[in-house]
């Protein structure tokens, strides 16, 4: 474990968990501890919520102090949180926002609440300091390399800026900070997350520079302009985090421009496309014995949670495949790439996949 603050008491309850537990059964004295403090459990890594900071009228950062089994992040890095709603646990992704140099053995993630949105609102709005949620250890390959490449360009739009500013605060120490630009959109200035800290930032570091593109007054951030904000783009290692459209944007231009390997991005949504939906059907959840009405663009994950079925998920954007279920008949799509899965006994990703007719699955 590292990265984290433990108190002598909690070292002492520690082995004295560990020693009982080797003496008697192997499960009862850390169930008994895990009551007194959630946070020591071995087996099942949680996080007590300290603090809710809000950023601005939707988004807040959520202070996290996790259990013994954490291990140190990497700046860009993302965590999995579980949040329990109405009784029923809700697994989500969420960049760390803090620096890995922290020091008080917290961590943070920022979280912007979007419309209908079952654990982001439940996040921004509903959560208060004490609150235990189950976590993840951090993963992903957003991050910086090492060494640090001397010209970085960021570029970012609303909450995309939260592994970005990971980074950003990891770098932000005497002698450490590279020449960065970071060109960053939201609807208005009040809008921008941790616009503060940004602008003073950019305020401290001569070589770091702050575009901030407030789209309701002067319009989205066109990569045509790349060049006159930017002039030495193409020699820049370029983080992207946004909306699909502007990753997908940015992916086109820098595959253009010959220098797609200089481009890395974070998609905080799965890139599906409205055409490789399906065709819709009746979907059938055979465990559950949970049925629902589905149309070709929704992915089963979602309709197997409208309908009340407990669906196993992860990223939700098919990369960790924590949702596969067991395809028995009908056929699926998948919403990334319009193929067609039907054969019997397939495990199919539910989070990017619909229904192409009728569906019988086994969760
Ligand atoms: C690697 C990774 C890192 C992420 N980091 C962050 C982060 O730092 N901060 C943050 O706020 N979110 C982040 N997300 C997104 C986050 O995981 C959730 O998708 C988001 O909070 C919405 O969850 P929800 O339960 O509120 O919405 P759901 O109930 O799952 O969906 C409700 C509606 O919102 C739409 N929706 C889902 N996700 C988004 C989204 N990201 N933007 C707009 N509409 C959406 C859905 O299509 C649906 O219509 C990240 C995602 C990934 C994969
Ligand atoms: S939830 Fe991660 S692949 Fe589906």
């Amino acid at each position: 474990m590292t990265g984290l603050a433990r108190t002598p008491i909690d070292d002492v309850t520690l082995r004295l968990a560990d020693t009982a537990a080797w003496l008697t059964t192997p499960l009862m004295p850390e169930d008994y501890l895990t009551l007194i403090n959630p946070l020591w459990s071995s087996r099942e890594l949680r996080g007590r919520v300290e603090a809710v900071h809000p950023e601005t009228k939707d988004v807040a950062s959520l202070v996290i102090r996790p259990g013994r089994s954490w291990s140190t992040h990497r700046a860009g890095q993302f965590i999995r949180v579980g949040v329990d709603i109405d009784g029923v646990r809700h697994w989500r992704t969420y960049s760390l926002s803090s620096a890995p140099e922290r020091g008080d053995g917290r961590v943070t993630i920022t979280v912007k609440s979007v419309p209908g949105g079952v654990v982001s609102t439940h996040l921004v709005h509903r959560t208060t300091p004490g609150t235990i949620v189950g976590l993840t250890r951090p993963e992903g390959g957003f991050v910086l390399p090492e060494p640090v490449p001397s010209r970085l360009l960021f570029v970012t739009a609303g909450s995309g800026i939260t592994p970005v500013m990971a980074m950003l605060r990891s770098l932000a120490r005497p002698g450490e900070m590279p020449d960065v630009i970071v060109l960053h959109s939201a609807p208005t200035r009040e809008e921008v997350i941790f616009g503060p800290e940004l602008r003073t930032l950019a305020g401290r570091f001569p070589h770091l520079l702050l575009h901030e593109q407030h789209t309701r007054s002067s319009g989205r951030l066109n990569l045509s302009q790349l060049p006159d904000l930017c002039p030495d783009w193409p020699e820049r290692h370029v983080w992207a985090c946004g909306p699909t459209g502007m990753l997908r944007e940015a992916e086109t231009y820098w595959r253009e421009a010959g220098i797609a390997d200089r481009l890395r991005m974070e998609h905080f949504r799965p890139a599906v496309t409205t055409s490789a939906a399906g065709g819709g059907g009746h979907v059938r959840f055979l465990v559950s014995g949970r049925e629902a009405d589905a149309d070709g663009a929704t992915p089963l994950l979602v309709v197997g949670e409208n309908a009340g079925v407990l669906m196993p998920s992860g990223c939700r954007m098919g990369i960790c495949y924590r949702c596969t279920g067991r395809l028995r008949s009908g056929r699926v799509r998948d919403l990334r790439t319009g193929r067609e899965y039907g054969e019997e006994g397939e495990l199919i990703q539910t989070c990017v996949s619909a229904a192409d007719g009728n569906v019988e699955i086994e969760l």
